[in-house]
C-alpha cells in the first residue's frame, strides 16, 4: 500500500512529464515510417536510437567522434542511419534528398565528455536557419535547451528571441520551461505550418 508522500509523488510524476519524456511524445506525433530525421547534436546515442525506431532513417550529426562511435555501439541495425561527424552548422548533402518532418537538437555538452565542446548560440542559429528551409510542412524542429551554464544560457536566449520573432502564419512555436527551477532544461519547438 502505497504512504500519503508516495502517492503525492505519484500524482505529481503523472500530471508532469519530463523534458525527454515530453520531446518524445511531440517526436511521436510527428514521425512517419516514410520521413526521415535529423538528430543535430547525436551525443551517447540516446536520440538516434530513438527517432531510429519510429523513423524510416536518422541523419546522425556531432562535431566529436567520440560521440559518433558511442552513437554506433548503440544503435543495433545501422542501415538507416548515416553517421556525419561534423557540425550541424550546414547539413550534409543527404538532408536535402530526404524527406525530413524531425530535426532534434540537444544542445550543451557530451555527458562526462569536455564541457568546452559545447554547443555554441553563434552556430546553433545558423544551424537553425537551415533546419527551418529543410523541415517539411507540419514537420517539428525541436531544441533542448540547458539554461544552467553560461553558454546554455545565452544560447537559449537567443533561440527565444528568434523564435518568438517568427511569423505566426508559416511557425507554431511552444516552449516548456519549469517556472520556478531556473536551471533546469527547457524544450523548445517550432513546428513549420501547413500553407
Ligand atoms: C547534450 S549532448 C547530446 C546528447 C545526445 N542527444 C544523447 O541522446 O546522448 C550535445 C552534443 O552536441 C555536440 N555538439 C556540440 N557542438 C556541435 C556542433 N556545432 N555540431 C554538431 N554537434 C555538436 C557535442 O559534441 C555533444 O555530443
Amino acid at each position: 500500500m502505497l504512504n500519503s508522500n508516495s502517492m503525492e509523488e505519484k500524482r505529481q510524476s503523472v500530471t508532469f512529464h519530463s523534458h525527454l519524456d515530453l520531446a518524445h511524445q511531440y517526436w511521436q506525433k510527428v514521425a512517419q515510417k516514410d520521413s526521415w530525421a535529423i538528430d543535430a547534436t547525436c551525443g551517447n546515442g540516446y536520440d538516434t536510437l530513438f527517432l531510429a525506431k519510429i523513423c524510416a532513417g536518422v541523419i546522425a550529426i556531432d562535431i566529436q567522434e567520440k560521440a559518433i562511435e558511442n552513437t554506433r555501439s548503440l544503435i543495433q541495425d545501422l542501415s538507416h542511419v548515416h553517421f556525419f561527424c561534423q557540425s550541424h552548422v550546414d547539413f550534409p548533402k543527404s538532408a536535402n534528398e530526404k524527406p525530413i518532418s524531425l530535426i532534434v537538437y540537444n544542445l550543451g555538452y557530451l555527458p562526462g565528455g569536455d564541457k568546452e565542446l559545447t554547443t555554441l548560440s553563434s552556430s546553433t542559429l545558423e544551424s537553425l536557419s537551415r533546419a527551418m528551409e529543410i523541415v517539411l510542412p507540419g514537420g517539428l524542429i525541436s531544441l533542448t535547451c540547458y539554461p544552467g551554464h553560461p553558454e546554455g544560457a545565452h544560447e537559449e536566449k537567443a533561440l527565444l528571441g528568434v523564435a518568438s520573432g517568427l511569423d505566426p502564419k508559416r511557425w507554431t512555436i511552444c516552449h516548456h520551461q519549469w517556472k520556478n527551477r531556473q536551471k533546469a532544461p527547457s524544450l523548445l519547438l517550432l513546428q513549420k505550418n501547413f500553407r
